[in-house]
């Protein structure tokens, strides 16, 4: 019952774009009507789901990006903060990690988790959908996990994000391969890794590393070029 319901959300944007003859309509609408049909808690539930351990591996994840004590992260489109709480435990009291959305309730969220959790190195920062507002040289690695695809102009967003990168930081970015899976939203909605990669290197990146820990995501690596 649980995963028909965590199905039925997930497929909502194609039962949008189908039921309201929306075949042209943007992603952006598409969007934004599936984050104001669903309740705060409803998104909670479903970011925080204990079976998604399973396949999304979060731990391994993190480990994998050795992040030091010191680094300063910037989790791009955060939600819960389901890897930004992890991130700050590597990080430590030396370093920061900043949760960055553009939905207030999810910044909340992260916020009394954050005090909750008494991670005073985790700082949630509403963001603009065009502008992570994150300063110049100001982390080491940046992440984005299940949320490249809401982001419209990603050209001048990834310029953005070089400029928030350090010289030797990185970039990371997982999302879901086209591939029919239990998990994830509409493939229509998708952007292939051949298509991400391409659009990160015109942006002055590398693909550095790839890793194949993960069933039904790609997980990227990338470094600044200069
Ligand atoms: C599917 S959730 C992924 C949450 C988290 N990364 C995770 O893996 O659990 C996507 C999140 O991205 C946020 N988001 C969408 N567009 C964004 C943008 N342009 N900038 C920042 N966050 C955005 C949404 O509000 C939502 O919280």
């Amino acid at each position: 019952m649980k995963k028909i319901k965590r199905m039925a959300i997930l497929m909502l944007p194609t039962v949008m774009f189908m039921c309201h003859g929306m075949a042209e309509a943007t992603l952006k609408s598409a969007v934004s009507n599936f984050y104001s049909r669903n309740s705060p808690d409803t998104l909670i539930r479903l970011y925080e789901d204990p079976g998604r351990q399973e396949w999304q591996k979060p731990m391994q994840v993190v480990d994998l990006l050795s992040v030091k004590p010191g680094d300063a992260v910037a989790d791009i489109g955060a939600g819960t903060g389901y890897f930004s709480v992890l991130f700050a435990k590597k990080t430590g009291d030396s370093g920061m990690v900043y949760a960055v959305d553009i939905d207030r309730n999810m910044v909340e969220y992260v916020k009394q988790r954050a005090e909750r959790e008494g991670l005073s190195n985790l700082r949630a920062i509403l963001a603009k959908a065009d502008d992570p507002m994150l300063a110049e040289d100001s982390t080491d690695l940046v992440f984005i996990c299940n949320t490249y695809m809401f982001i419209e102009d990603r050209e001048s967003y990834l310029a953005r994000l070089k400029d928030a990168i350090k010289k030797n930081g990185r970039l990371v970015i997982i999302s879901y391969n086209l591939i029919d899976s239990p998990e994830g939203p509409p493939i229509h909605t998708r952007i292939s890794k051949k298509i991400t990669v391409s659009e990160v290197e015109k942006a002055g990146f590398v693909l550095e590393k790839e890793h194949f820990i993960l069933p039904y995501q790609h997980f990227l690596i990338f470094t600044r070029r200069d």
